[in-house]
């Protein structure tokens, strides 16, 4: 549907888990499907973590279970992340290092360009930075900022550009992040990333990540206000880690499952409305599996499928909405 409606793909992260003793073979064949899902992300196998664990060391394995789910099933892959404040290398933060400015910034740019050369035949898009912006609209907090100071954030978008323009690919460069599908302080830092950028010549794409509660308001008009200034600004955008969770309900409140699928339902539909909405992935399709309840205690059923894999109401609600 999304493709057959204009968009390149409908997809989701994964960390392929059930291939071990834990076998479960239902979601491989739901993950596999392309006719579910056209795109996947790692959710976490492309993370400096993983991907530069020894100074100057690179390791692809974890990035590498992602690439071959979609290079075996035809999917497109949107890698994620470069650059980022947590699940970074070790030596990032280690006191054996005394970084300064100076030594980090080529380490940084070894980091960016490697990594977007090992990959830039698989890459359609990468997430270079993740979450560098505060609500208010000032750098957020990171190792990275720190030690480089606020321009480690467009210098890394340079580096990126210039390893893509290295390899004659045609890979998006994405800065993404969460608590932008409104408009706002956060969300004017962004479009002024954008322009900056712009003004250098490096024109880069936006990821609104879209994690949402069923409780969020006016999710449709306020994507659609976003989006509306992204597109104006003449960037590509996508939701990147759509998903819809539960909160901690105050006492004998309920909220229903067609409530949240009424939130997919307009995620889904604000980013049809624009012709710069690139795609649209959701944070892993299986409750059992989402990353909800480990990161925000007592709340999650966020996902498509129930942990029983029957179809929630927010299943149908995006078929409708693409
Ligand atoms: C999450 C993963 O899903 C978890 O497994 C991990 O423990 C923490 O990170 N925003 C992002 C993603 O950009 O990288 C995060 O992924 C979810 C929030």
């Amino acid at each position: 549907l999304a493709t057959a409606n204009g968009k390149l793909y409908f997809g989701t992260a994964t960390d392929q888990p059930g291939t071990g003793e834990d076998t479960d073979i239902i979601y491989q064949k739901i993950l596999n499907n392309t006719h579910i899902f056209g795109q996947v992300t790692p959710a976490n196998g492309m993370k400096g973590m993983n991907t530069e664990p020894e100074l100057g060391v690179f390791n692809y394995t974890m990035g590498d279970v992602v690439v071959n789910i979609a290079q075996d099933h035809n999917k497109i892959l949107r890698c994620h992340n470069l650059i980022w404040s947590t699940q970074q290398p070790e030596w990032l933060t280690s006191e054996n290092y005394t970084w300064t400015r100076e030594t980090l910034l080529p380490v940084m740019e070894n980091h960016i360009k490697t990594i977007i050369t090992h990959w830039a035949d698989v890459c359609h898009a990468w997430d270079v930075v993740n979450e560098a912006f505060a609500s208010n609209g000032s750098s957020s907090a990171s190792p990275w900022l720190d030690i480089i100071g606020p321009d480690y954030l467009p210098l890394a978008f340079q580096y990126a550009h210039e390893a893509v323009q290295a390899t004659g690919k045609d890979i998006d460069l994405y800065y993404n992040d969460y608590g932008i599908e409104s408009p706002g302080n956060k969300t004017n830092a962004v479009y002024q990333l954008v322009r900056d950028l712009q003004a250098q010549g490096i024109q880069i794409a936006v990821g609104l990540e879209a994690h949402f509660t069923v409780l969020d308001p006016n999710t449709y008009a306020n994507q659609a206000a976003v989006m509306s200034g992204l597109q104006d600004l003449g960037v590509t955008f996508a939701l990147t880690e759509l998903d819809v969770r539960f909160p901690t309900l105050p006492p004998n409140a309920t909220y229903s499952y067609e409530a949240q699928a009424y939130r997919y339902w307009e995620s889904v539909s604000a980013c049809m409305q624009y012709s710069k909405c690139e795609g649209i992935t959701v944070w892993d399709f299986e409750d059992k599996y989402s990353w909800i309840p480990e990161t925000f205690e007592g709340q999650g059923e966020a996902d498509l499928y129930n942990s029983d894999y029957s179809r929630k109401p927010a299943y149908y609600a995006v078929a409708e909405a693409l």
